[in-house]
């Protein structure tokens, strides 16, 4: 850092809002619906980027920024390369995390459950709903592997261009959505001197529980 700052003297308090556990909504997912709402009249900068967390064969997390794309009754819907290193972590372990920070609101979101992958159909009218220019950026990106240069991926980019000059531009196989569906879900909402609110909603026999945890 160019300046001399203590990191472990830096503290803020929260006091902007409260959450109670018997005003929130019966169901995780309308709950978030809410508060993904009001991050949005807030005019949060990428207030729909999530850090997801997926676990390699060997046991080992990994983590990274996506963009959820939608709530959908079932879950959070986002888009990626399914020959990424995400995508195969996925493949073999289903099993992932995501959390949500949104700062000005002093409020964290974090869901724990299995994806699934969107359909073909699905997948198609998404990719055809994103400009051009990025859908060829799908074609041309090998996600997560090794490539010698920059100019390597723009002469991909101008293959893919002229070769769906000739032809109709199609979904890549190997791209696509998947759907956390979640079974635990919670709500973290900054109070004043450390003694933060969370509500936890988790999935136990078809049913939401809901409870309090210490902050
Ligand atoms: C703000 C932001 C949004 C991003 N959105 C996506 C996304 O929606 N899908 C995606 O595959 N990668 C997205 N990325 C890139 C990923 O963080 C990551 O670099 C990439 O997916 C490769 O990850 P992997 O090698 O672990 O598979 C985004 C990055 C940032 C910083």
């Amino acid at each position: 850092m160019t300046e001399d700052v203590d990191l472990s003297a830096l503290r803020r308090e929260f006091t902007q809002r409260t959450l109670d556990e018997n005003q929130v909504s019966a169901h995780p997912l309308t709950q978030f619906n809410q508060w993904l709402d009001e991050a949005l009249q807030c005019r949060i900068l990428d207030f729909n980027a999530m850090t997801l967390a997926t676990c390699g064969e060997n046991g080992q997390p990994s983590a990274r920024i996506v963009l959820l794309k939608e709530v959908d009754q079932r879950g959070i819907i986002f888009f990626t390369n399914y020959e990424s290193r995400k995508g195969q972590e996925l493949a073999n372990n289903p099993r992932a995390a995501i959390v949500f920070y949104w700062k000005e609101l002093e409020r964290q979101v974090r869901m724990e459950g299995v994806v699934e992958k969107l359909s073909i159909a699905e997948n198609e009218s998404y990719f055809h709903s994103r400009p051009l220019e990025s859908q060829l950026s799908a074609w041309a990106s090998p996600q997560s592997q090794e490539i010698p240069n920059r100019a390597y991926l723009e002469a991909k980019v101008k293959q893919y261009q002229e070769q769906f000059a000739r032809q109709p531009l199609t979904c890549p196989p190997f791209w696509g959505g998947f759907r956390l569906i979640p079974h635990y879900v919670e709500f973290w909402q900054g109070r004043a001197h450390r003694l933060h609110d969370r509500i936890v909603y988790r999935l136990v026999s078809e049913n939401w529980q809901i409870s309090r945890l210490a902050p």
